[in-house]
């Protein structure tokens, strides 16, 4: 978040999202792509348990099946970022501000138990065991593209459900207008959280009707497992057409909320980051250019660039949600 970035070097288109029909005419391509994919995640994953076992912690994640999505928008056919990639180069301040650090010391993590209180404006406030609320929706792989404030970016295949099932369910109350989400913060296990880099607990937050949006996931996997610690386990918050910190990781609360929520980001650098933070190209961070960005794994610092999408690519499914916003004051 916090870094400089103003290279302004040749630009990549992407490859063109694809309709729901021509997903299914390239289905096969899909799944060779998605099996040479598995392959070179299958490879990594092992290399990332063998560094999780030189550090001291053996690290053997569980599957987590799911079914691939039909939701447009949903399963990009851009070639996927490498599980190790996906597990070693991460931002996770609890854990430190390095990109390496979580990956090295989110061990410490305890994920078990794990519950979700939901509070608010909703019918009847309640706290959940995370095992109940796994069973709220049917799990799906989605291949979103993801896109980070710092100017990188990664194509990650998440498993979970919309966050809409989980809303749904809890019955928030029309004085509801936003969702708050707050994320572990236990100085014991994290050790960013010991110092004040930020103000803990690290808080993110949609409008109502971005939470309810198909595409908001609620993750609980990833590359066909459940998540790696320093990806936020147990369970996060993945919203694919925004930068990637409103992506909450390891959430404990969500709270329903009538007036728009002061995010953790927007409230450390308020000319910064906005509350929206919407993929947008055309609106630049007051440090640096949004107009490109790095894909991790294509190459070093130097390498080529792609060229930004708006909404991250996911302007047909999301660019209603924002209709008549003036979308440079609500950055
Ligand atoms: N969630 C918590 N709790 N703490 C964090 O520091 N960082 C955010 C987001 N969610 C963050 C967080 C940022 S800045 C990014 S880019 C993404 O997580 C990174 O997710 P990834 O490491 O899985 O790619």
């Amino acid at each position: 978040m916090l870094i400089r970035n103003n290279d302004d070097g040749m630009i990549h288109p992407l490859s063109s999202e694809i309709t729901s029909k021509e997903a299914y005419a390239t289905r096969r391509e899909l799944l060779r792509r998605w099996s040479a994919g598995a392959a070179a995640a299958g490879m990594a994953g092992w290399g990332q348990r063998e560094a999780f076992a030189q550090g001291g912690a053996a690290v053997k994640l569980a599957a987590l099946p799911a079914n691939q999505s039909t939701l447009q928008g949903a399963m990009t056919l851009e070639k996927l970022t490498t599980q190790k990639d996906a597990t070693t180069y991460n931002n996770f301040y609890e854990f430190g501000t390095d990109k390496s650090d979580p990956a090295r010391l989110a061990h410490t993590l305890k994920t078990t138990p794990w519950s979700i209180e939901v509070e608010g404006l909703v019918k009847k406030p309640t706290r959940f065991n995370l095992e109940d609320v796994m069973k709220w929706g049917a799990m799906q792989e989605r291949i979103y593209r993801m896109r980070c404030v710092e100017g990188w970016s990664m194509v990650i295949p998440w498993i979970g459900y919309s966050m809409s099932d989980l809303i749904k369910r809890v019955e928030p109350l029309p004085s509801a207008k936003f969702v708050e989400f707050v994320t572990q913060a236990d100085p014991q296990t994290m050790p960013g959280v010991r110092g004040g880099f930020i103000d803990w607990p690290y808080v993110e937050g949609l409008r109502m009707d971005e939470a309810m949006h198909p595409l908001t996931l609620l993750t609980f996997g990833m590359y066909g497992e459940i998540l790696p610690k320093q990806n936020g386990a147990p369970v996060r918050l993945v919203v694919p057409w925004k930068y990637g910190f409103k992506s909450g990781k390891s959430i404990v609360k969500i709270r329903f909320v009538e007036k728009m929520p002061l995010v953790s980001w927007a409230k450390a650098a308020p000319q910064e980051y906005g509350f929206y933070s919407n993929v947008n190209p055309s609106v630049d961070h007051p440090r640096w250019s949004q107009a490109s960005e790095r894909r991790i794994g294509e190459g070093g610092l130097l390498d080529k660039k792609r060229k930004t999408l708006m909404f991250n690519g996911y302007e047909a499914q999301v660019a209603s949600l924002y209709a008549g916003m003036d979308l440079v004051k609500n950055f």
